[in-house]
């Protein structure tokens, strides 16, 4: 097999210097071990609660979807019906905007599902785009309608379309009403059981039937939410089939929500006996050199008689020694009563979790009737302590620390909204090694599996509940569901999430039109019935400013345990609060509101911008931090206002990631994606990422911007990002000077430099030596087109992706920073691609093309494996250029 050219090391964003190199391979090697000794735990575990693993779920990344397409468990299989056969994977249906399968993507290869007890139900569905009749019906014929794989967003499918009613907030593209249905049978093991199934999220609006019957309704599109299907389903060997109908009625949010069952699926198998969903909490609290866990286990008899339960829980460190175990006394469970069982456990010598150490725990929970394992539910615990204080901000573990964060929305870029675990674990690791610590789920609660992955690698998060109230934002959004679905709706992302150590925070909302402290003090009570022991804020734009007097904002703030603000100094004013309220404890929720296009770079680079749709024919912005929106803030102004004061607990700059909609301040077609991200929607580091790197890592870091491709005559603004005590900056090795950044001044350092083909180098010093350095080169014409995987191998699970970035060089390997060309890819070997990208936000050709013009050099390919192992080649062309191609490997 040809294996194509060997990819040169690069480093991973561009920034090269040898020993970063070598400090993040040493980070991915230490998280490689770490999972395998994650893995071998786990199968530890099982092995010692002498379970079966299969009805347990799929839990270690092969799962119940394989190759059989059976769905793994005893009792339950997939089936051909009416429908006719099922169970395929991929698609065999059409792509509505090209080549790229656009069919199942995804769903994690570690376990995030409520206590471990379900199985995936994710293969094999039936989808119809637009509305039906009849098709709730056992007996409809959908055997015309597609097959896939969950999780699945069928507008990421689609074509943009200008005049779409999701409007350029929800990136043209639309939403409208889908159909799902699976066929499934239950032998008669299942007889006697209950049987559930679980919906991480479907947006929006979704209605769910089995056999025909109704079983519930959930507007909300970012709520998990199980139905009890017990009563209606067939253990006989039959056909069972569940229908789902979607109605994604557009306009009905300001920023790209994907449609359709976007979340992963379970079925779960219970005997009369067990924990409900969400029904351990799991409390600990350190003090002096041991840990007092409190463990509550709901234990929900829906047997015909009283049952006397035993609870057995069982606390794993993470070098698979038991920390603690305890069997509580026997409590007598009436039938049809769910009885708390409280324990208390002692970890003595407790390993915290923390951003550096993200140690976790595994609790295993069992309920033992006449001393038969009735349930098993499992959960992971990280050991914290998180505090939020008036005067020096936020500490973890009794260590004063700034929270350095992001905001996020939910889409994956050219996987639009479908969840897939290693999508959303690549994307938190571009977060953390810009230096973020924490993440807002802006303005909802994510998808379970990014929670699985800050408390794995360590990353802090407020979680959110809504972005809006009673009071709607877009014609058909929740605000027309609050009133009725709000406690619901809070109460499950809070059952749902208490165990996570990574959240410190809970919020009740962003930006709420006409704010009532009525309304406030309920979600606090809310919540409060569910867990008392993280903080409570929200997120205003009305503490100061032009809208302050648009709601109770002043006085809800004073209910919250954190008071959230959402830029200031524009909308509210910290120290004259910090003065006036001087209990309040203070966090930045959103904060900068900077825009920028990667690679562009309008000048002068002094001239500020309040960047408005007329700003700049090329609809972009520029990557100089000198353009923000009205309201806004450059990111160095915005950083050194929340980062001075040390009662700010820290900042969650808008946004981390670019995201699909709100292209603003080019709201109207094309602009269908953001400029605010530090990070473009493809993954690849604007500028601007570096100067939050500066500012975050304290490992030698210096990034040089603009790119060396400009005509002679020309005088360059040179801007370098750093954490060293000095730059030297170098054109063609002639020294330009050597520079300190100034304390209160700039937090970068600048020098004119006249234009002249070559090479322009930084080199950062330290005490005296230098320490890093980086470069960057005029390039030649386009010669070829080079790849690069993230990864050289990854899982044949049929869900693990491989990222490949291809770049248009010149003849020497440089990147040339303009250009623009046309790349075609292809896959070959057991591998798909699913998505094209280029992080350009005027560009409208489809997420699910097979090629992609590059901006700013840079095209991105996603590629998702098959269950099959082996090599997978990724080629690609583009016109007059020489081809590229890289090797990756799927195994087991
Ligand atoms: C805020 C809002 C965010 C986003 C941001 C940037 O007001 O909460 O959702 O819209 O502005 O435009």
């Amino acid at each position: 097999m040809h294996l194509g050219r060997v990819p040169r090391r690069r480093c991973a964003f561009g920034s090269c210097r040898r020993s970063r190199d070598a400090k993040r391979d040493g980070d991915v090697g230490r998280e490689r071990r770490r999972r395998r000794v994650g893995h071998k735990q786990r199968r530890e575990r099982e092995r010692r609660l002498g379970g079966d693993r299969r009805r347990r779920g799929r839990r270690f990344g092969r799962g119940a979807s394989g190759a059989s397409g059976s769905s793994g468990a005893p009792g339950i299989a997939d089936a051909g019906g009416p429908s006719g056969a099922s169970g395929t994977r991929g698609d065999a249906g059409t792509t509505a905007a090209g080549g790229a399968d656009a069919g199942p993507i995804g769903a994690p290869t570690t376990a995030v599902y409520n206590g471990l007890r379900g199985q995936s139900f994710d293969a094999g569905w039936k989808f119809n785009l637009g509305d039906v009749t009849g098709a709730q019906s056992p007996t409809f014929n959908d055997s015309a309608w597609r097959t896939l794989d969950l999780p699945h967003d069928w507008s990421i499918e689609l074509a943009f379309n200008q005049n779409s009613l999701s409007g350029s907030g929800g990136g043209f593209l639309d939403g409208g009403i889908g159909w799902y249905r699976k066929t499934f049978t239950l032998d008669a093991s299942a007889s006697g059981r209950r049987i559930l199934v679980d919906f991480d999220g479907v947006y929006m609006n979704s209605q769910v039937w089995i056999n025909g019957t109704s079983v519930g309704t959930r507007p909300y599109g970012y709520s998990t939410f199980e139905y009890d299907l017990t009563p209606y389903v067939k253990t006989d060997g039959s056909n069972n089939v569940i229908a789902v109908e979607v109605n994604n009625n557009q306009p009905n949010s300001r920023f790209y929500s994907g449609s359709g069952i976007y979340r992963n699926v379970w079925l779960t198998e219970l005997g009369p006996v067990h924990v409900p969903w969400s029904g351990v909490i799991v409390s600990p609290v350190v003090s002096g050199g041991a840990a007092t866990v409190a463990v509550t286990t709901k234990v929900e008899n829906l047997s015909n008689a009283s049952a006397s339960a035993v609870v057995r829980t069982t606390i794993v460190a993470a070098d698979g020694t038991t920390a603690a175990s305890n069997d509580s006394a026997a409590t007598a469970v009436a039938a049809g009563v769910t009885s708390p069982v409280q324990q208390a456990l002692t970890v003595s010598s407790p390993q915290l979790w923390s951003v550096a150490t993200p140690t976790l725990y595994e609790v295993t929970v069992q309920i033992l009737i006449g001393g038969n394992v009735a349930d098993t539910y499992a959960t992971t615990m990280g050991i914290r302590t998180a505090a939020f204080s008036a005067t020096t901000g936020f500490s973890l573990n009794g260590q004063g620390m700034k929270i350095q964060g992001v905001n996020m929305h939910h889409d994956l870029g050219a996987l639009g909204s479908a969840v897939n675990y290693r999508a959303i674990e690549r994307q938190v690791q571009i977060l953390k090694s810009m230096g973020a610590n924490a993440i807002r789920t802006a303005h909802n609660p994510p998808a379970p599996e990014l929670l699985d992955i800050t408390d794995r690698l360590g990353v802090l998060v407020l979680e959110e509940a809504f972005d809006t109230w009673e009071q709607t934002k877009t014609a058909n959004d929740y605000g027309l569901y609050f009133t009725a679905w709000a406690q619901r709706d809070i109460q499950a992302m809070v059952e749902r999430d208490r165990n996570h150590p990574s959240i410190i925070l809970w919020s009740i909302g962003n930006e709420v039109g006409g704010s009532t402290t009525a309304t406030a003090q309920n979600l606090i009570n809310w919540v409060h019935a569910e867990d008392t022991t993280r903080a409570i804020t929200w997120a205003s734009n009305k503490m100061g400013g032009p809208h302050v007097s648009e709601g109770d904002d002043r006085d809800v703030a004073a209910l919250l345990d954190v008071a959230g603000y959402n830029y200031a100094p524009y909308a509210g004013d910290y120290d004259a609060d910090h003065s006036a309220f001087p209990t309040w404890k203070f966090i930045g929720t959103e904060t900068s509101a900077a825009v920028r296009s990667r690679g562009i770079y309008h000048t002068p680079a002094s001239t500020l911008t309040q960047a408005t749709s007329q700003s700049s024919p090329d609809r972009q912005c520029s990557s100089y931090d000198n353009e923000t929106v009205s309201f806004g803030a450059t990111a160095e102004s915005a950083y050194t206002y929340g980062d001075s004061r040390a009662f700010v607990s820290g900042s969650f700059v808008w946004s981390g990631f670019d995201y699909i909609g709100e292209p603003t301040p080019y709201a109207s077609w094309p602009s269908k994606s953001s400029y605010y991200g530090a990070i473009d929607t493809a993954g690849f580091p604007k500028d601007i990422y570096y100067f939050y790197e500066s500012r975050w890592t304290s490992d030698p870091m210096v990034h040089i911007l603009p790119h060396w491709n400009w005509s002679s005559g020309t005088t360059v603004t040179v801007f370098v990002y750093n954490n060293c005590d000095s730059v030297e900056l170098f054109l063609n090795n002639t020294s330009l000077g050597s520079k300190t950044m100034a304390s209160g001044g700039a937090l970068h350092l600048e020098w004119d430099v006249p234009w002249s083909t070559g090479t322009l180098r930084a080199a950062c010093t330290r005490a005296g030596s230098v320490v890093t350095t980086t470069t960057v080169q005029t390039a030649g014409a386009a010669a070829r087109v080079a790849l690069s995987a993230d990864r050289t191998s990854i899982a044949a699970d049929g869900r693990d992706l491989v990222f490949v970035t291809g770049s248009i060089e010149d003849a020497n390997g440089v990147v040339v920073p303009t250009a623009a060309n046309a790349v075609a890819f292809s896959v070959s070997g057991p591998g798909q691609l699913v998505g094209v990208d280029n992080g350009n936000p005027i560009d409208d050709a489809s997420y699910k093309g097979t090629s992609r013009n590059a901006f700013s050099g840079n095209v991105l390919a996603i590629v998702r494996s098959t269950e099959t192992a082996g090599m997978i080649t990724i080629g690609a062309t583009a016109s007059g250029l020489t081809a590229g191609s890289v090797a990756v490997s799927a195994g087991p």
